[in-house]
C-alpha cells in the first residue's frame, strides 16, 4: 500500500519563497504521494539521536509540519493528525538552524495556508536543551519540533475530559511526524522528558500554551 493512499489531492510542488516582511515564509507545496509504503516506514522506524551533518531543506521542514498538522481536505479542514471532536488543540513550533533561507530562530505552523509564521530570531535550541536533563538531540539537531497544546479549545467541548484527549492525540501527530521523517531518510525522537514550565519560558509560549513533545530532527548518519 503507498502513502497516497492518505492524500486526498494533489497539488504542483511550488518554490520556496523568501520570508515576507510580516515574517511569514510560505512553504513549497506538500508532497502528498511520497516514494515508501506506510509499512515500510512503520517497519523503519526508530528513534534516532544522534544526527549526521548538514541542515534540512525547507521543503522537509514543510513537509514534517504537514504530516503533524497539515490540512489534507480543505473543504473540512481536517488534518493529517485526528483530532477529538475537530478541536485542533495542537500548535507546532519549529526551532531551525541552517535551514535556507530561514533565518535561525523559532516560527510557528499555519496549517491553513501551509506557512511558517516567524516568532523570533535566534538559536534557541540551547535554551530548550537546558530544560531537558541534558539530552543533546535537542540542542545538536538542526531542526527542533516542538508539539504544543491550547487545552481550552478542546475544554469548550469536551470540558474536564479535555486534558486526557489532548493527551492522546499529541501521540497521534508525533507518530505522523516519525513516519514522515523515516519516508524522508531523516531521524528523530520524540522527548517529553523536560522541565514543562522552564520549556514553555525558554520557547516564549504564551499563557495556557503548553509543550508536550520535543522531536529533535536530523539527517540519518
Ligand atoms: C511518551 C514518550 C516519551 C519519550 N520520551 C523520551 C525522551 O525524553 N528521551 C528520549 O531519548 N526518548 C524518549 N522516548 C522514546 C523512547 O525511548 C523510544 O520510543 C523507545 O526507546 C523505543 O525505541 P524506538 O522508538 O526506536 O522503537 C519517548 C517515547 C515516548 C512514547
Amino acid at each position: 500500500m503507498n502513502l497516497s493512499w492518505m492524500m486526498l489531492s494533489c497539488s504542483a510542488a511550488g518554490a520556496a519563497e523568501t520570508p515576507e516582511d510580516d515574517g511569514t515564509v510560505a512553504l513549497p507545496a506538500a508532497d502528498r504521494v511520497g516514494g515508501m509504503t506506510v509499512e515500510q516506514a512503520l517497519d523503519r522506524r526508530r528513534s534516532v539521536r544522534a544526527y549526521a551533518a548538514g541542515s534540512l531543506s525547507l521543503q522537509e521542514v514543510g513537509q514534517l509540519a504537514w504530516a503533524a498538522q497539515g490540512v489534507t481536505d480543505r473543504e473540512s479542514g481536517y488534518r493529517a493528525a485526528p483530532s477529538a471532536g475537530a478541536t485542533f488543540p495542537i500548535e507546532i513550533d519549529v526551532l531551525v538552524h541552517g535551514v535556507e533561507p530561514l533565518a535561525d530562530g523559532i516560527y510557528r505552523y499555519l496549517p491553513d495556508t501551509h506557512a511558517l509564521r516567524r516568532r523570533s530570531v535566534g538559536d534557541y535550541r540551547p535554551a530548550a536543551y537546558e530544560t531537558t536533563f541534558d539530552q543533546s538531540m535537542v540542542r545538536d539537531a538542526p531542526v527542533v519540533m516542538v508539539i504544543s497544546s491550547i487545552v481550552t479549545r478542546t475544554e469548550q467541548r469536551f470540558g474536564e475530559l479535555a486534558g486526557h484527549l489532548v493527551d492522546i492525540e499529541v501521540g497521534h501527530v508525533a507518530q505522523n511526524v516519525y513516519l514522515q521523517a523515516e519516508a524522508l531518510g531523516l531521524g528523530t525522537v520524540a522527548i517529553a522528558a523536560f522541565r514543562e514550565e522552564a520549556m514553555a519560558a525558554a520557547l516564549e509560549l504564551r499563557d495556557g500554551e503548553r509543550p508536550l513533545y520535543l522531536l529533535p530532527v536530523g539527517r540519518l548518519r
